[in-house]
């Protein structure tokens, strides 16, 4: 069960001294994104403003980049790939994370520019270069979770949970290329988490580390 604001008991409303953003990390079927909406329900129940985004988004860049994903890349250039993900991007700042960050918001994000820099690096651009040109629009993370299991676990794990197939980046050889651009992140906001412990060991860690973060205990 997700622990959804409705399953912990609320306490009195926090007001943060500023925006916050928390990033979820990792190739596919690591389970980031359960983990990212458990991280919303305890912060709320601490009586945290939360807010939930993703990426792609459901916006106008991110429903080309949806088509890709299900029918194929269909000889899409990796630069031209690139571009889709940073517009949206570029509009998921300006529209959604920028605001909620002035609103004193903690934000947390599934997937943000890391992704980027893996899995476009993984097609043969400079991983350097698109971390640069990210960072140049993208507010910085406050804590970023790279997530990680191994690629076969993954792929077994969409199987099994998923009716409609494998979308088109979901294919070992590339996840494995991913996976080990996502192993070079380190620096003070990077945290790793090992996703294969029972879902309650996990977010237990993510809890510890955000409540370091806005010093709850
Ligand atoms: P995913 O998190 O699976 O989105 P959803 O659950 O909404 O379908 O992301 C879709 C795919 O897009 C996933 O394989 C990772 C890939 N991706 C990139 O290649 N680059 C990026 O910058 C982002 C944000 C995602």
């Amino acid at each position: 069960m997700d622990a959804g604001p409705k399953s912990l008991p609320k306490s009195d409303a926090v007001e943060l001294d500023r925006g916050y953003l928390i990033v979820f990390e990792g190739i596919d079927g690591t389970g980031k994104s359960t983990h990212c909406r458990m991280l919303a329900g305890y912060l709320e129940s601490r009586g945290i403003p939360a807010v939930c985004l993703s990426e792609p988004t459901r916006g106008r860049w991110g429903m080309e980049i949806r088509k890709i994903l299900n029918e194929g890349r269909n000889g899409i250039s990796p630069e031209d790939e690139l571009a889709l993900f940073v517009n949206d991007r570029k509009e998921d700042v300006a529209l959604n994370i920028k605001p909620a960050l002035e609103m004193k918001k903690a934000v947390l994000i599934d997937r943000y520019y890391y992704s980027t820099v893996a899995y476009q690096g993984a097609l043969g651009l400079d991983p350097d270069r698109i971390c640069r040109e990210n960072e140049s629009f993208a507010p910085r993370p406050d804590l970023v979770f790279i997530f990680e299991a191994p690629p076969e676990k993954c792929l077994q794990r969409i199987k099994e949970g998923r009716n409609d197939g494998l979308s088109a980046f979901e294919q070992l050889e590339y996840l494995k290329k991913v996976e080990s651009l996502f192993r070079r992140f380190s620096g003070p906001h990077v945290r790793r988490i090992d996703s294969q412990p029972a879902r309650e060991v996990v977010h237990a860690q993510i809890r510890r580390e955000v409540d370091d973060l806005f010093k709850l205990t």
